[in-house]
């Protein structure tokens, strides 16, 4: 069946209509229920059928059946399935474990998503190479492999016009893009295609994320800095960590625990001896009280234990996967564990209970869900012999210990094709759970294993928010279709080397794409590679200050890399992250935007300027909301950047009398000593800024500065720009609430007159607060400051209070009339 279910949303519903098929359950994805309606096999009894009237028109053709997705605007073609003698790829299969389309494709189309995938070529989705698409624990630095999560997903940009295209599936598959085709080939399922018209890439992830859920909004304290650390032996080292950061007055807001917390690395316990609950108690009423948060990591394997209460109450509820009626036996750090089966709202109940229980326990803040692909030490079939106690934690806790034959005599555990699992063709069971376990109402793990992590965000999403009422602050390494709209994502085990810096930026635009926009990738690496550490980490705060998620963490047998530990990179760090702190509230703006409407919050440049097509490769610069352009030096020694300009003025965040003018997309050279990172504002914007701090709850209470940038020598222009406020504990980020306020800026120039004014939704809460716009800064005026006259919302502003600042043009094409009497005008 098809359906235009919006005007911008088109659904191609391929199954069987005699027999029940496995379909993503809907009710897990946050969206509206479709009924179907016809069946491919009913849609045969047409010859032929066009439908029209909405942007996307589908055609279809019965025998062989093949369909086809015209943009009515400009009658291109974006999926053709037609199936030709000449070309083996282009034949639609549809059994029960195989099903294989292609599309074909015009050689100028640029494609985006597909992953979760360390794109070592970067953002752009290179021909020639598999995508395979099923939740697996490997390694990032594993390129072009089947990681952690599961987005059937992407975006084609072509003749200036971006779509979308979604395959609702959560069946392992390889993913073939030829250049002029693309090709999946899945085992299991259904097509179940979802077509996004655009046009343009914002619009993408509008209606993306309008139908899969739109992302969760984030508390304000998330957009500050994370530590984190796998080996804080014990609290007095993470008590040590807190104040170096704080002596060292780089800016931290949260402060994590990995399992070392953990008695025996079992979920929601604590260790008596190393993390002693009262001193824990105490040390969190402390850094509460400054304003700062604290966060642990659970994993989804529930240790098997007779004297674990978490474990025995899971038993007692059924709430574990089976295999052959028992729970499913496999090994994680806790040693031999059962996972709990999130698809059963008996296991949900049960989690939220104790997710409850803990937080009774130890109130943390929010929590990071590892391992959920599901990671297992073991594969197969496995028991504990009588006696054996399996060593828990790092080192020999890593090595399977517990007795397991290979399942190879299902079909489910052997399928007909063999997806390229682990970038090594692996059984798709290799440690992970045996496909086929089954989880509640008897659904296999066959079909369900890729929205396993994205369940159990589900599940964790509702025991926080029911709570304390407060907004949830969710970390997976898991991710699947809609994740987004419960959790933040980081980019998993990374390693400390300049390649792994490079790959951070792709992965994090992708996620983007995917209506993920929380996310980021460990700073300064997790994996320790070859010393010395210092230079990268010096360039990995800078760019890492800019990740929507901005957390540094590192494995076990790491070097200590707080940021703190080297002065050189202390010094980086205050710099990048205390412009970070000041910018957070256009930050939490574009959370609230992400929220709203889906729009990346890192995103490519080609979503600000999908005209330029020198753009649509750009993987070592990227955007945070639309005006800022972060461009980090990348490799190692370099002290200079190159960075591609579109055109237009840019302004040096941090020293605005700096401005850049491009006549036209091309690339430039900047300075990048070791301690700088280049940012630049565009024109026509108005950013809120405040005056930062070591903590965002102090940070957000100073007062604001407008920056309002002119294109450079502007007589006449336009810019605007917006701001969100609300009370961030609550759970939803909304107008209306009574707790928040929202502010669009514009601001003119002409006939010699600046004005600035603003609409304010619901000032109420802005008012209460007492926060005040205290200065604005217009940049990039022809002329001298005394020169024009200045409104402010209507008033005219003394004109003992404007203030000059020059400007210097690092690098101008020849403006006509000579760029050096440029200045810019401060307001105060
Ligand atoms: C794997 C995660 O990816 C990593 O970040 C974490 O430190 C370890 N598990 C230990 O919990």
């Amino acid at each position: 069946m098809n359906r235009h279910e919006t005007d911008s949303r088109l659904r191609v519903h391929i199954t069987d209509a005699e027999k029940q098929r496995w379909e993503v359950p809907y009710n897990l994805l946050p969206r509206e229920t479709i009924s179907t309606t016809k069946s491919a096999k009913e849609a045969i009894k047409f010859k032929s059928a066009e439908y029209s009237g909405k942007e996307l028109i589908f055609t279809y053709q019965t025998d062989p059946f093949s369909f086809s997705i015209k943009r009515r605007s400009n009658g291109d073609t974006l999926f053709d399935s037609e199936s030709k003698e000449s070309d083996p790829f282009s034949n639609l299969v549809f059994k029960d474990q195989y099903l294989e389309i292609s599309t074909k494709l015009p050689k100028d189309a640029s494609l985006y998503g597909l992953g979760e995938n360390s794109q070592p070529h970067g953002i752009k989705i290179q021909p020639n190479e598999p995508y395979t698409l099923y939740t697996t624990d490997i390694s990032a630095i594993n390129l072009n492999a089947d990681l952690y999560g599961s987005h059937p997903v992407y975006m084609d940009l072509r003749n200036l016009k971006a779509h979308g295209v979604l395959l609702l599936n959560s069946n392992g598959m390889d993913v073939f893009y030829r250049g002029n085709s693309l090709t999946y080939k899945v085992i299991g399922g259904i097509f179940d295609f979802y077509f996004f018209s655009g046009p343009s890439p914002l619009g993408v992830v509008d209606q993306y994320t309008a139908f899969v859920g739109r992302p969760a909004p984030m508390p304000y304290w998330a957009f500050g800095f994370h530590q984190c650390r796998w080996g804080y032996h014990n609290l007095s080292v993470v008590e040590d960590v807190v104040e170096n950061y704080k002596k060292a007055k780089i800016p931290l807001d949260v402060i994590w625990n990995d399992d070392d917390h953990m008695d025996g690395h079992k979920d929601f316990t604590l260790n008596p001896t190393n993390y002693p609950r009262p001193k824990l108690l105490a040390f969190l009423e402390k850094i509460h009280a400054r304003g700062m948060k604290y966060i642990v990591i659970i994993d989804p394997g529930i240790g098997v234990n007779k004297s674990y209460g978490v474990y025995n109450r899971g038993l007692a509820n059924d709430v574990f996967i089976k295999y052959e009626d028992k729970p499913y036996l496999a090994q994680v750090w806790p040693g031999a564990v059962n996972f709990p089966d999130f698809l059963n709202p008996k296991t949900v109940d049960w989690w939220v209970d104790e997710i409850r229980r803990f937080h009774e326990l130890v109130p943390v803040d929010g929590l990071w869900i590892d391992m959920n692909e599901a990671s297992n030490f073991c594969s197969g079939l496995c028991t504990i012999p009588e006696g054996r106690i399996c060593p828990n934690g790092t080192g020999p806790g890593w090595v399977c210990c517990l007795d397991c034959k290979n399942i190879t005599q299902t079909r489910w555990d052997d399928p007909p094709y063999k997806i390229n699992a682990s970038g090594t063709q692996v059984p798709i069971g290799y440690k992970t759970i045996a496909t086929s376990a089954y989880h509640y109402n008897g659904v296999l793990e066959y079909d369900a294993h890729s929205i396993y992590g994205f369940s159990q965000s589900v599940a964790t999403h509702k025991a926080l928010q029911g709570l304390e009422g407060k907004r949830p602050f969710i970390l997976t390494r898991s991710t699947f279709v809609g994740s987004g709209h419960y959790a933040a994502h980081w980019t998993g085990d990374n390693k400390g080397t300049w390649d792994d810096l490079k790959l951070s930026i792709s992965t994090m635009l992708n996620f983007g794409i995917f209506g993920v926009p929380m996310v980021g990738s460990d700073i300064c690496g997790f994996y320790p590679a070859a010393p010395p550490l210092e230079e990268l980490c010096n360039r990995w705060i800078e760019l890492g200050a800019f990740y929507p998620f901005s957390r540094d963490h590192a494995n076990f047998y790491s070097p200590r890399q707080e940021l703190y530990q080297w002065e050189s990179v202390a010094e980086s760090a205050r710099n990048a992250l205390g412009m970070r702190y000041k910018l957070l509230p256009y930050l939490y703006t574009l959370n609230y935007e992400a929220h709203r409407t889906g729009a990346p919050i890192a995103r490519p440049l080609f979503f600000s300027f999908p005209n330029e097509t020198k753009l649509y490769g750009l993987s070592t610069q990227f955007l945070l909301g639309s005006s800022l352009m972060v461009s980090p030096v990348l490799d190692k020694g370099n002290t200079e950047v190159k960075a591609l300009f579109p055109p237009g003025s840019w302004y040096n965040m941090f020293d605005m009398t700096k401005v850049i003018v491009s006549k036209e997309s091309h690339y430039l050279s900047l300075n990048a000593p070791l301690h700088v990172i280049n940012v630049h504002l565009y024109q026509n914007a108005i950013i809120p800024m405040q005056q930062g701090g070591l903590i965002s709850k102090e940070a957000r209470t100073t007062p604001f500065t407008l920056i309002v940038a002119f294109p450079l020598g502007a007589t006449t222009g336009e810019a605007t720009g917006n701001l969100f406020l609300d009370d961030d504990e609550l759970p939803e980020m909304k107008l209306g609430s009574g707790y928040s306020t929202y502010i669009d800026f514009y601001a003119t120039v002409s006939q010699g007159t600046v004005k600035v004014w603003s609409d304010v939704q619901e000032s109420k809460f802005a008012l209460e607060k007492g926060w005040t716009i205290e200065k604005v800064v217009v940049l990039g005026l022809r002329g001298i400051g005394s020169d024009y006259k200045v409104e402010v919302d209507g008033n005219g502003v003394d004109s003992s209070k404007v203030v000059f600042g020059s400007t210097e043009h690092q690098y101008t094409e020849k403006l006509e009339d000579g760029g050096d009497k440029m200045k810019n005008v401060m307001v105060e």
